[in-house]
């Protein structure tokens, strides 16, 4: 299958700090993959990188074979995205919020009912935004990201602040993406048993380094080599960052 997404030894510092040190993804056209990592591992800085949202130290992204800076624009286009915590015009009402994410990409007007619809929002559309409760708020922000169906999905932790309700139904959603309309989808979470049902390919960072990336039974023979449990995802990933963890520790002594 071809790559949707891919980067090459891609990297991020700050100051002398490697926030994300010389990362090579590939994410597969119509996947859903999971990007892990425990916090300050390089998550939201990776995604940032694809979206333009900061410039590489190093290395470089492609996205449908397009490159920054030159094809921004066009990348742009392609991409929806939900990263941390979605803003609103507080004074607008959830429709109306919509609307003007539609105008702006020029989009049918149905594009804004299909959104709402899609995220489960339409009995609430006429609210106000700030009325919204986080769970909502998350809903709206996935319905922008989802406007005129981009073939791109960058989503930084989408289930924030909902209840186990609205995790499933989001997850359930996500999950139907690519089926739907033939969706790429790169989602975090520490969710790690959402994770575990919806992605068909897993990248686990640490400490902005990528330790492993491939499919979830890639990822259980790799933990039965080294002599993990690898009943659960969970239990993968605690095991190999400790691991890690442990093995930075003893090279820095
Ligand atoms: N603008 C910045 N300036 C300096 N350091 C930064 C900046 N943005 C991020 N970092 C650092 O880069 C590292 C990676 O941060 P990032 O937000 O990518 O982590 P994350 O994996 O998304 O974590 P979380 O699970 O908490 O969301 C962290 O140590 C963070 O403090
Ligand atoms: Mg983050």
């Amino acid at each position: 299958m071809d790559n949707m997404i891919t980067t090459e030894q891609v990297t991020k510092k700050y100051k002398s700090f490697l926030a994300v040190d010389h990362i090579s993804l590939h994410i597969r056209k119509g996947s859903i993959y999971g990007l892990l990592g425990p916090n300050g591992a390089g998550k939201s800085t990776t995604m940032k990188m694809l979206l333009g949202l900061t410039a590489p130290t190093e290395g470089m992204v492609a996205i449908d074979g397009k490159q920054f800076p030159a094809d921004r624009i066009a990348i742009l286009k392609e991409i929806g995205s939900l990263i941390e915590a979605p803003s609103f015009y507080a004074n607008l009402t959830g429709r109306e919020n919509l609307d003007i994410i539609r105008r702006i990409l020029e989009l049918p007007q149905s594009a804004v009912e299909d959104a709402l619809e899609l995220v489960g929002l339409s009995e609430f559309g006429d609210r106000l935004a700030k009325e919204y409760s986080l769970g909502m708020k998350q809903r709206l922000g996935l319905a922008g990201a989802l406007l005129g169906r981009p073939p791109v999905l960058i989503l930084d932790e989408p289930t924030n602040g909902l209840d186990p309700f609205g995790i499933h139904e989001i997850r359930n959603l996500i999950q139907s993406l690519p089926d739907l309309y033939g969706c790429t989808v790169l989602v975090s979470s520490h969710i790690l048993t959402e994770i575990e049902r919806m992605a068909d390919d897993i990248g686990i960072l640490n400490h902005g380094r990528l330790l492993f990336e491939g499919s979830l039974d890639e990822l259980r023979q790799h933990a039965l080599r080294s002599g993990f449990a690898a009943d659960h995802l969970e239990d993968m990933f605690l095991s190999m960052i400790e691991k890690d963890n442990t093995s930075r520790k003893e090279r820095n002594n």
